[in-house]
């Protein structure tokens, strides 16, 4: 089984990330799969415009990665841009995309909403991951709720590059991943970067601390029973702590007698548990950017064997090379 995502490098990676994606990636490739995972910077170009900003975001997701356990011995890691003919493949993949199917596409319309500029990047912004998805024969595809349409697109065109041109292109799945929906920010809202209430993985155990303690609950005296579901502390607990400790604080709340407090500062413990030794590597990696550097320009080049015999299959079914 082929896996294939993308992430862009689009700000600072957060708890949700990480519960929303990362640590499903790896999951994967810890199961044996062969998995590619890329840095998707032709796609954050239609929010990021600064190119200060796009080496560091990018810097974040690769060290980000690799800090939480992507190994470059079983996974392919690397720039999209690296593999140039993602952009070739889009293109052609253009030419059989009908204009309905995009703009039936709710995240153009509410990247645009968002004050995103709507250019033809952005409405073309689905082909070019159908591309991204394509080009390497992909199975499956893991991704959050929001980026299942996306799938879907990439699925259909498929099928109508393959009933146009012959059986080349492999239809791939999505794979949903579950939690996505659940990380809440410090505010309660969904985490992401655009509310600023995330808690960023690689800040301080102490900054972790703060914002944890900050957490908005409501009033309910401390004797009296609470909701756990209605709690952004509880939830968040519910992704840290194991099952029987879960279990544990759920009674609490119900019985009374517990102050927010006190749940407050087992989160702070449970989230620097997991995060430490991701931010030590994290550190780590920072200080040793020739071999991050050298990860990338090798799964690159890995990634781009690949794309360039699928290339071959497209071009030649498309009548675009010269005969052999
Ligand atoms: N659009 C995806 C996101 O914003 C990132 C992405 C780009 C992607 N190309 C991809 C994800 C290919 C999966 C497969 O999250």
């Amino acid at each position: 089984m082929r896996v294939l995502s993308g992430i862009q490098p689009s700000g600072k990676l957060h708890v949700g990330n990480y519960f929303g994606a990362m640590r499903q990636h790896i999951e994967l490739q810890d199961q044996g799969h062969e998995c590619l995972y890329f840095i998707a910077n032709y796609h954050a170009l239609t929010s990021v415009s600064q190119a200060e900003q796009m080496r560091e975001y990018t810097k974040e997701i690769a060290l980000g990665y690799l800090a939480v356990g992507l190994d470059p011995q079983r996974s392919i890691f690397f720039r999209q841009s690296d593999v140039p003919e993602v952009c070739e493949l889009a293109w052609i993949l253009s030419c059989v995309t009908p204009m309905g199917l995009l703009q039936r596409c709710v995240s153009y319309k509410e990247k645009v909403e968002q004050g995103l500029s709507p250019n033809h990047g952005l409405f073309a912004y689905p082909v070019l991951q159908a591309a991204d998805i394509l080009i390497y024969d992909s199975n499956l595809v893991p991704v959050g709720q929001d980026q299942k349409q996306h799938v879907e697109v990439t699925r259909d065109i498929a099928v109508k590059f393959n009933q146009i041109y012959g059986a080349v292109l492999t239809v791939p799945e999505s794979y949903i991943l579950a939690q996505t929906a659940v990380v809440p920010g410090l505010d309660g809202r969904k985490m992401s970067k655009s509310y600023d209430n995330t808690l960023e993985l690689f800040e301080s155990a102490e900054s972790t601390r703060k914002k944890i303690m900050r957490i908005v609950t409501d009033s309910t005296p401390v004797e009296d029973p609470k909701d756990p579901a209605q709690c952004t502390v509880y939830t968040l607990l519910s992704l840290v702590a194991g099952e029987e400790e879960q279990r544990q604080w759920h009674q609490r709340y119900l019985e009374g007698g517990m102050g927010y407090g006190e749940v407050k500062k087992r989160l702070v413990e449970l989230t620097n548990e997991l995060l430490s030794p991701f931010r030590q590597r994290y550190e780590e990696l920072s200080h040793d950017r020739d071999y991050v550097e050298d990860v990338l320009r090798e799964g690159g080049k890995k990634a781009r064997q690949i794309a360039a015999e699928l290339m071959e299959r497209v071009r030649s079914a498309a009548g675009i090379t010269p005969r052999k």
